[in-house]
């Protein structure tokens, strides 16, 4: 502590500029905030020196009085003003330091940036290869009415496929229909039925999606699964149509050599209506162990638009023809890659699904 240096009168007399010299030097000389602190402390705090300056006052004479009042004011703001400043430069230096200590050298953490699901990619090539045959891609919700599911689509009420074994009803009930319950659709047909209610011929769009059925999980079944619906209705769209679009397609997906055949089926929505089958990829159709010794792969539904269908969205009779159909997203990706299990695309196994 500064004490005086002499002694006018009796009276002790402070050598400011010994003083903020000292200080000036103290203050320079530090490179740690808790070392500031402690200057701070010894000079301004409450029993600090200008504390102690101040408490001298009254000890001297009336002439000295303000004299050493106003210095020691001066000497506590120059005080600051120092301490401040260091503060400050303090502060770049620690900036400045902390950039210092970022080697640069280190290697980064890499992050894996993900990709495309491969049923995504088998959904985006066939939405694709439609769109440059001129159709629009459209969306249909998940959850639908027993109206668009089935009634309107021409599928009897004591059909099957109707049965809560076969379809996940909801606790809903349909706002639209009393006594009728919404319901998770079991196939992406329903989309064509809310297309034409909305929409007048000609109309060309695909409607891919998630569908849902209560079927127990095994190799070749899953309670949700994806399809891809086809609707093309004008006036006079021909069966001849319908071939020609789904012989395009299918050499377009699986190669110009694959073979296709149209085989009678029935579906309620159709009339008439057709199972597509390619010849055999991997035996080229003499028949193997993937085609069951047929020759022949079954990879969708299709057909002419029945006319009640038709009906049920208020075309009027006799007015538009119109070509639909239907394909498993899942049926397909799997004979196109061989793979042998439909539960390998949702259990999210990296080692699997990298290998798209
Ligand atoms: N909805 C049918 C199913 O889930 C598939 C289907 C067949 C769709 C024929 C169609 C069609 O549009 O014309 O099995």
């Amino acid at each position: 502590m500064f004490r005086a240096r002499t002694v006018v009168r009796g009276v002790m007399n402070w050598n400011f500029e010994e003083i903020q010299e000292t200080v000036c030097k103290e203050v320079a000389g530090v490179l740690a905030d808790q070392e500031l602190e402690a200057l701070r402390v010894k000079y301004l705090g409450r029993k600090g020196l200008i504390q102690e300056i101040y408490a001298s006052l009254p000890t001297l004479s009336n002439d000295q009085k303000p004299l050493v009042g106003k210095k020691a004011n001066e000497l506590r703001n120059e005080i600051t003003q120092l301490i401040d400043d260091r503060k400050i430069i303090l502060k770049e230096k620690q900036k400045k330091s902390s950039h210092k200590s970022i080697d640069v050298t280190i290697p980064g953490v890499s992050s894996t940036i993900g990709h495309t699901h491969i049923l995504t990619q088998t959904i985006n090539e066939i939405c694709l290869a439609f769109e440059n045959l001129g159709f629009v891609v459209a969306d249909g919700p998940e959850i639908e009415t027993e109206f668009n599911n089935f009634t309107a689509l021409n599928i009897p009420i004591d059909h099957p496929s109707r049965d809560a074994f076969d379809t996940f009803y909801l606790e809903e009930p349909d706002p639209n229909n009393k006594g009728r319950y919404l319901l998770l659709r079991s196939h992406t047909s329903p989309g064509q039925i809310r297309i034409m209610k909305d929409m007048t011929p000609p109309l060309a769009v695909i409607i891919p999606g998630k569908v849902y059925r209560p079927d127990a999980v095994d190799a070749s079944h899953s309670f949700m699964f994806h399809q891809i619906e086809g609707l093309l209705v004008d006036k006079d769209v021909k069966f001849s149509d319908l071939k020609g679009l789904l012989t395009a397609f299918c050499k377009r997906l699986f190669g110009e050599k694959i073979k296709m055949r149209f085989r009678p089926h029935f579906f309620p929505f159709t009339e008439p209506s057709a199972e597509v089958d390619i010849s055999c990829y991997i035996c080229d159709g003499k028949g193997c162990s993937v085609c069951g010794r047929k020759g022949w792969l079954e990879i969708m539904g299709c057909g002419m638009v029945h006319p009640k269908v038709f009906e049920a969205c208020g075309y009027p009779k006799g007015k538009y023809t119109g070509l639909a159909f239907g394909l498993g997203v899942e049926r397909i990706t799997m004979l196109k890659y061989g793979i042998n299990d439909i539960r390998l695309f949702f259990e999210n196994d990296q080692r699997f699904l990298n290998q798209f």
